[in-house]
């Protein structure tokens, strides 16, 4: 596989596994999606993309890349400046809901679509971690796995399910969908959005929005959970002003991205005990580099990035739907808005 950052224009070649050729009808261009995903075992993603449509020729960086034939690239971890190397390119697919990888690209021309992954299965899966974050923190569960590892019998009080104020910050698609499932479980729940609700929705939860909202959001939150895309606006957001107007005990849990925490106020607040602990789920850098602070603070309860995972199975028929639809001219589905960042 090239090395990031070597990119240059091969001589025209067609495409197919371990550089097969493959025929086309004469005068139709042939055209591709490429995955310029690195670092990650493609086969489950290859395998999925080519049930989902048969008839789009997939290509990974493995293989011999015709670039002025590529249509459309599904990217994770590009090799950086990949996006100037392919003149035809007219989509880019995250695989992943998160585009903050894509948009950080100064590469990326202005013409070429950015969409995302919008799928139940990563909604769903989001809450069953947020859940399960949320009940093992009112059940003290973080403390109790120190107390085991230093030979500790301690009793601690435990938090009900209908005494816990959770405050989800963004409620887009994912957090909406965590909103709903913890207001069904008996939580408070308000969420907290860069603009007012929904259309014509009256969910049951409570919503505030924009930076008016924020203080009487945070006053009423026991547990915050950070479900933001990371954007400008956003960037160091969960910072000592903002943490420090949760109540005394509070728990911050980041299942957005790294940048948005300002570390060292975090550490700083779990420290004076403003906060009770942080479940922390993205770091910048990942992974987190070894001797940082967060691996042995008391108060961190750390994960590898691992809340919610795309299943190429399930996302695949969207990226093909997508890739039809360039085809053929039409609106393309969940496309971001460059300027919002999401
Ligand atoms: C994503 C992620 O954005 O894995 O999909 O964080």
């Amino acid at each position: 596989m090239d090395a990031p950052g070597e990119w240059t224009l091969r001589k025209p070649g067609l495409p197919g596994a371990g550089g097969k050729r493959t025929k086309h009808k004469k005068n139709r261009p042939f055209m591709a999606l490429l995955i310029t995903s690195t670092g990650k075992n493609l086969d489950s993603w290859v395998a999925a993309l080519k049930e989902a449509g048969p008839e789009v020729d997939i290509l990974t960086l493995e293989q011999d890349v015709p670039h002025e034939r590529i249509l459309m690239a599904l990217a994770w971890n590009h090799p950086p400046g990949i996006f100037r190397t392919l003149p035809a390119l007219k989509c880019i697919s995250s695989m992943g809901a998160g585009v903050d990888h894509l948009l950080s690209d100064p590469d990326i021309p202005e013409d070429v679509a950015v969409v995302r992954i919008v799928d139940p299965m990563l909604a769903r899966d989001m809450f069953e971690f947020v859940l399960a974050l949320i009940l093992g923190h009112n059940r003290r569960l973080p403390l109790f796995a120190q107390q085991q590892s230093r030979g500790l019998w301690k009793k601690k009080r435990y938090r009900r399910i209908r005494d816990t104020r959770v405050g989800v910050m963004g409620t887009g698609a994912i957090g909406h969908h965590v909103c709903m499932g913890l207001s069904a479980l008996g939580f408070s729940v308000s969420g907290w959005g860069r603009s007012a609700s929904r259309e014509g929705q009256q969910p049951p939860y409570r919503r505030h929005a924009g930076a008016g909202g924020l203080a009487s959001f945070l006053r009423d939150t026991d547990i915050l959970v950070c479900l933001l895309p990371l954007t400008p606006e956003t960037r160091g957001i969960l910072n000592r002003e903002l943490l420090s107007q949760l109540p005394r005990g509070g728990v911050l849990i980041n299942l957005g991205r790294g940048p948005h925490v300002v570390e060292q106020d975090l550490i700083a607040l779990l420290d004076e005990g403003h906060l009770q602990a942080a479940s922390l789920d993205v770091f910048d850098p990942e992974p987190l580099p070894e001797g940082h602070p967060f691996w042995k603070h008391p108060g961190v309860q750390l994960t590898p990035h691992i809340a919610s995972l795309t299943d190429p199975a399930s996302v695949a028929p969207q990226v093909i739907e997508n890739y039809r639809r360039l085809r053929r001219g039409e609106p393309l589905l969940h496309r971001v808005d460059r300027r919002h960042g999401y």
